[in-house]
């Protein structure tokens, strides 16, 4: 059978520039009042860039906002200038001036961006945007759909919620909202044909949400982790757990009846699973009578293979936030009196320490780092969490394999570059440091690496 043709934006230059402004969108849908948003290029999420393996891309970024920022593309191994974090890597971009990001992706896959300065109000108001580094060779699928799911807090009016950096949700849960949406709106459903065989592409541009994804009536593959290609699999319990930040590319056989709807629920919090859409067929017959034999599998990215044998190993523990965690700031979960945990280091607002230090905010200057490895260097890390609450831990500029959790080693070779850590879990990653430059290491859940979850790791 023949597969689509390369599309015709392959050909379009990998230049282009995003203006960051304020704007407005109808985030709840056509027929509800729009919401004050902060944008890029008007649209939330902003537009999507489309990036070739191996090929230069140019993206110039217009600040239009009140208040400096920057923009990180999370997840691509670039040259440390280019990565957006303001005062280590970067000046930030003020007001009515630019900057160009420069760099050649590697990898293919499923990565975004968001900004990097204040950035816990500036993706809670909606400065986020995917980005698809294409393969080299199109891969096999009919089609390739992408779903950014955000998490928004709107008040009665539909505005969002002010109140961002509130210190007891800081040391608890994070900014966990009540509205989430699919592209930039709240969805009914998704149009599906029977038979299909779709390249789902999740990605989780939420502050604070954690997720758990069920597709009613079908059994996606998981094919890709955070870009990088890992050994297909089904997911534990048919469950696509994805934290914020997190990105998932799913293989979906289309194996539904035609004319029948199927709901895809997140049921992250215990009591609180709502469904994010529905897969809704349409009547025309299956478009192929039999399923796919063969699993889609992608290309392999270059990724540098630690040597495990020769690595350099260290601890990284998280500490604090409130004790007996486990509910939900703001959603009416209980919260017995807690207490922050005692701990060193921990001054000037901050609720969360790494090896006892924390770093707060966004990012600056003179940031010393936790640990520095000489280039080429494998790395074994061991993250513990000794904290009752979840952390999506970011690493920027690399990509880690995860080794084990609790002991257990972790099959089908996942390459992360957010790991998501459940309350006590320890977990093993490994890395090669060759990208030299200062990185940033922190909680994704954003509140969490305002107030200290944060540390940055030197390649020299
Ligand atoms: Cu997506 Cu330092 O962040
Ligand atoms: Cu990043
Ligand atoms: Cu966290």
């Amino acid at each position: 059978m023949a597969w689509r043709q390369r599309p015709a934006w392959a050909n379009t230059p990998a230049e282009r520039r995003i203006v960051a402004v304020p704007a407005r969108a109808r985030l709840a849908g056509a027929d509800h009042p729009a919401t004050d948003v902060w944008s890029y290029d008007g649209m939330v999420p902003g537009p999507l860039v489309r990036l070739r393996q191996g090929e230069p891309a140019r993206l110039i970024i217009e600040n239009r906002l009140n208040q400096e920022t920057t923009v990180h593309w999370h997840g691509i191994r670039l040259p440390n200038p280019m990565d957006g974090v303001p005062g280590l890597t970067q000046p930030p971009i003020k007001p009515g001036e630019s900057f160009a990001y420069e760099f050649t992706p590697s990898d293919a896959g499923t990565f975004w961006y968001h900004p990097h300065a204040n950035s816990l109000e500036q993706l809670g108001r909606g400065l986020a945007g995917a980005v698809i580094v294409e393969e080299r060779e199109p891969v096999a699928v009919d089609r390739d759909l992408l779903w950014l799911l955000a998490d928004w807090r709107l008040n009665a009016q539909g505005e969002i919620a002010a109140g961002f950096g509130n210190r007891m949700e800081a040391a608890m849960s994070g900014r966990v909202g009540n509205t989430v949406t699919l592209n930039g709106s709240v969805s009914k459903e998704v149009p599906m044909r029977a038979g299909e065989r779709v390249r789902l592409r999740l990605v989780n541009g939420s502050l604070a949400r954690i997720m758990a994804l069920r597709f009613e009536g079908h059994r996606p593959v998981v094919v890709a982790v955070d870009g990088q290609p890992c050994e297909p699999h089904e997911p534990k319990g048919g469950r696509i757990l994805l934290g914020p930040a997190m990105r998932i590319d799913v293989a979906l056989d289309l194996q539904g009846e035609p004319g029948r709807r199927y709901r895809v629920v997140d049921d992250f919090y215990e009591g609180l699973a709502y469904w994010v859409t529905e897969l809704a067929y349409d009547e025309r017959p299956p478009i192929r009578t039999h399923p796919l034999e063969t699993p889609l599998s992608l290309p392999r990215n270059p990724l540098p293979e630690p040597d495990l044998a020769d690595a350099e190993r260290h601890e990284l523990t998280l500490q604090g936030g409130m004790m007996g965690g486990g509910g939900m700031a703001g959603m009416g979960g209980m919260m017995g009196g807690g207490m922050m945990g005692g701990m060193m280091g921990m001054g000037g607002g901050a609720a969360w320490a790494i090896n006892g230090m924390s770093m707060t905010g966004d990012g600056h200057a003179g940031m010393e780092p936790a640990l520095t490895f000489l280039r080429g260097r494998s790395v074994v890390l061991k993250l513990r969490n000794e904290t009752a609450w979840w952390h999506p831990m970011h690493l920027h500029g690399h990509s880690m394999l995860v080794l084990s959790r609790n002991g257990a080693s972790v099959p089908h070779r996942q390459w992360q570059d957010t790991v998501l850590m459940a309350p006590r879990d320890t977990v093993e990653v490994a890395f090669v440091a060759d990208n030299p430059g200062d990185w940033m290491l922190h909680c994704h859940v954003m509140d969490h690496q305002m107030s200290g979850l944060m540390t940055v790791l030197r390649v020299a």
